[in-house]
């Protein structure tokens, strides 16, 4: 009777493994900041990715043949380059089959070397300094604009248009902070502006009445941070505290978030940004209105920047698995790198370097506390 029952269960979980296996999960990793002050980021871009696999597991996925059901595997980093690389580490341990990530470029360069020593391709769909492709890898993937063209299109906006003379530039020392405010430095003083003043905070900080003290005291027609909306928008209402508010602030995409507007509380100095990102407007890319109205509904009032786009990652890892009908990195990398993609922020495809070709930049300025593209 016992032996009987034993072969009962065998064969039982024999079945269930017979089911699992005739729909294969397929992993994917999702890497981004969700706790910290830089969570708000996060978990948008995590909201992307999960929308994505949540729409291709609803359709029915088939690679090689083989129905397959995608899972994501969510990883924080907490912005920190250490936890990072422990987060891809992890990620490669777990066998996913490819990751969109991470956000932040003190944690995608050096999580890249993890990927390609691992062999699983990383496709960010945020992190924008240009250091991120030089190595070469042929695991690391960008579907945006690079900080080359942020820092140049706000340097030559804050020159050739609004015809500003003098900028002091501050950054948080993150390698994206650092790069977007060297880049916006270089092409400024080209275009004939002066910096009249360098001054650094760290991703951390919220209290900046020295160093905005010392700025004040140069003059300038404009600051430019390099740096992440937990310290541009208290940033904001301490320039308004200091009598700052007929100074422009330019930033990269870090700074160029709903929520600086709220971290702003109020201040009127918003009014005198002028953010940049490296994509089209919502309304230019080719599915960005219809998207943006179903990721509202799924996820109400969590809109950042980068999901549009971690969104695409994720669409365009699978169409390169199902192009090359298979999940292993090693075959269906090539595909990938060969992509031509319809996304709804673009239409997607690589140079050998894994930048993307021919991508858009968007300038954007705050109109009665909501962002607003200038082109
Ligand atoms: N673009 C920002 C970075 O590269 C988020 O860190």
């Amino acid at each position: 009777m016992q032996l009987k029952l034993k072969l009962t269960v065998v064969a039982a979980i024999a079945a269930v493994a017979g089911m699992a296996s005739a729909q294969d999960v397929v992993k994917i990793g999702h890497v981004a900041p969700v706790s910290g002050a830089q969570a708000h980021y996060g978990k948008d871009n995590e909201n992307g990715a999960r929308m994505a696999i949540e729409d291709l597991n609803a359709k029915g996925v088939t690679i090689g043949g083989k129905k397959v059901k995608l899972e994501l595997i969510a990883e924080d980093d907490a912005a920190d380059p250490k936890q990072g690389t422990a987060a891809a580490q992890k990620l490669c341990d777990s066998k996913v089959v490819g990751v969109v990530g991470h956000l932040n470029s003190g944690t995608t360069i050096p999580a890249s070397k993890v990927y390609n020593d691992c062999g699983v391709p990383h496709v960010t769909g945020a992190a924008t300094n240009p250091n991120l492709t030089k190595p070469g890898y042929k695991t690391t993937f960008r579907i945006i604009a690079n900080d080359n063209a942020l820092g140049a299109g706000l340097a030559a906006y804050a020159a050739e248009t609004l015809k500003l003379k003098t900028v002091a530039i501050i950054d948080d020392r993150t390698a994206y902070g650092q790069g977007v405010a060297n880049v916006f430095k270089k092409v400024a003083a080209e275009k004939g502006m002066k910096v009249v003043d360098e001054q650094f905070t760290t991703d951390k900080a919220t209290d900046f009445m020295a160093i905005l003290t010392a700025i004040k005291a140069k003059n300038p027609d404009a600051i430019f941070f390099g740096g992440m909306d937990p310290q541009g928008g208290p940033m904001l209402r301490q320039m308004e505290q200091l009598g700052m508010s007929n100074v422009k602030y330019f930033g990269g995409d870090g700074i160029c978030t709903s929520e600086i507007a709220k971290l702003a509380a109020g201040a009127k100095t918003l009014a005198n940004v002028v953010c940049a990102e490296g994509g089209a407007s919502l309304a230019k890319m080719p599915g960005g209105v219809e998207w943006k109205k179903r990721y509202d509904a799924k996820y109400p009032n969590q809109f950042q920047v980068y999901s549009p786009y971690t969104y695409d990652a994720t669409m365009l890892l699978v169409d390169a698995m199902q192009r090359a009908n298979s999940t292993d990195p090693k075959v269906y990398i090539p595909e990938l790198a060969k992509a031509n993609f319809k996304g709804v922020t673009a239409n997607i495809a690589f140079e050998p370097n894994g930048e993307m070709k021919n991508p858009a930049i968007t300038l954007y300025v705050y109109k009665d506390g909501k962002k607003s593209p200038l082109n």
